[in-house]
């Protein structure tokens, strides 16, 4: 069935090609016969008059145009011959677009594989500390961590800042390694149903914004508080510090990772977050990620 199918588009493609590149010959063929025939006789006119003196004139092609026609039709032959264009047919060539995509990663990994096996074997902190690693570290960044963390790696909304002190996972080397290696999966759940709805979730809201010493309503704040010590110490800690284990952020200080206005605030409480680092060991391998951890590392430190 799939043998049958797979023939039947295969043959989809390459019957309507060919056909119409002979039809294309013919029609051009069939054009400058009818033009032979005519020639020497200037304004001849098919015969149809509009508006009573609008003639049609059945002039010759001119050659150029014809020219132009032929060596298009050429060139397209040449080229279906040459590369894949014609259903399963691979070309004399034998390219296509993964084998040329795999040549340049092989070349690319010759080039730099001793490089990066150089540095591998070293300590992430000793890499942090090398200018030529940082240069490599800072590209390798660039092509694939700038689209979330942005390119001067201060992140946005939902994607933490990476050049501050504030930690989700903790900024040991090796924690920021296997950060990257493993990814990450920030679970905070919705309380709006547990806090009693959303008179709950403003008096929560309220004590979280107590915690950094902002201006907030201290009757509604101890509301909360009660309310805090049931359902979130477990994560954030009794003093609202965080816990680096869990990827529970810091309450008390003054970076927000999903916004710091109170309205940001309550959406995070009532409704949760789930921040998604994505794993990299698999597409990157342990000697990019070793480099762009040290450049992290490195960076967060300066
Ligand atoms: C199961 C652990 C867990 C519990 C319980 C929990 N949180 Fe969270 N909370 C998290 C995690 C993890 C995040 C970070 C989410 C992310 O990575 O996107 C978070 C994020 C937040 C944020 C956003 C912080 C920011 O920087 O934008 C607030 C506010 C918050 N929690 C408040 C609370 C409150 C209030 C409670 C109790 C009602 C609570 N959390 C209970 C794990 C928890
Ligand atoms: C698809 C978006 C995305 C890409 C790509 C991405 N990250 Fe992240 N990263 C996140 C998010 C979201 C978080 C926060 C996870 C959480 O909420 O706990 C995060 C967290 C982190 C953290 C932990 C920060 C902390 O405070 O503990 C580090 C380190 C990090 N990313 C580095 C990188 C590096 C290096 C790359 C490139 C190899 C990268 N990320 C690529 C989205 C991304």
């Amino acid at each position: 069935m799939s043998d049958f199918n797979s023939d039947f588009w295969n043959w989809y493609i390459i019957l309507p090609t060919l056909l119409g590149i002979i039809w294309c010959f013919w029609l051009i063929w069939w054009m400058s016969r009818s033009a032979a025939s005519t020639e020497g006789k200037e304004n001849d006119d098919t015969g149809h008059v509009w508006d009573g003196d609008l003639k049609e004139y059945n002039n010759p092609l001119p050659r150029w145009w014809l020219g132009m026609f032929y060596i298009t039709l050429v060139f397209g032959i040449i080229y279906l011959a040459l590369y894949p264009g014609l259903g399963t047919y691979q070309g004399i060539f034998d390219w296509s677009s993964r084998q040329s995509y795999e040549n340049e990663m092989a070349q690319a990994d010759k080039t730099y594989g001793p490089l990066f096996a150089k540095y591998q074997s070293e300590d992430l902190v000793a890499v942090s500390q090398d200018a030529q690693a940082r240069k490599i570290g800072e590209r390798l960044f660039l092509n694939h961590c700038s689209t979330c963390h942005g390119s001067d790696a201060r992140g946005a909304r939902g994607f933490p800042n990476l050049r501050d002190d504030d930690w989700l996972w903790g900024d040991s080397p090796d924690t920021i390694k296997l950060t990257i290696l493993d990814g990450r999966r920030g679970v905070m759940p919705a309380w709006e149903g547990p806090l009693g709805g959303e008179a709950g979730v403003t008096n929560m809201t309220e004590y979280v914004i107590s915690l950094s010493s902002r201006e907030h309503d201290a009757a509604a704040a101890t509301a909360g508080q009660a309310q805090y010590n049931i359902f979130c110490v477990a994560c954030h800690g009794v003093e609202g510090k965080g816990n680096i284990a869990l990827g529970a952020p810091n309450l008390t200080d003054k970076t927000w990772l999903h916004g710091a206005s109170k309205l940001r605030i309550s959406e995070s409480i009532g409704k949760g977050r789930q921040g998604h680092m994505p794993a990299h060991r698999d597409f990157l391998g342990d000697a990019k990620v070793h480099l762009i951890a040290a450049y992290v590392y490195g960076m967060a430190k300066d």
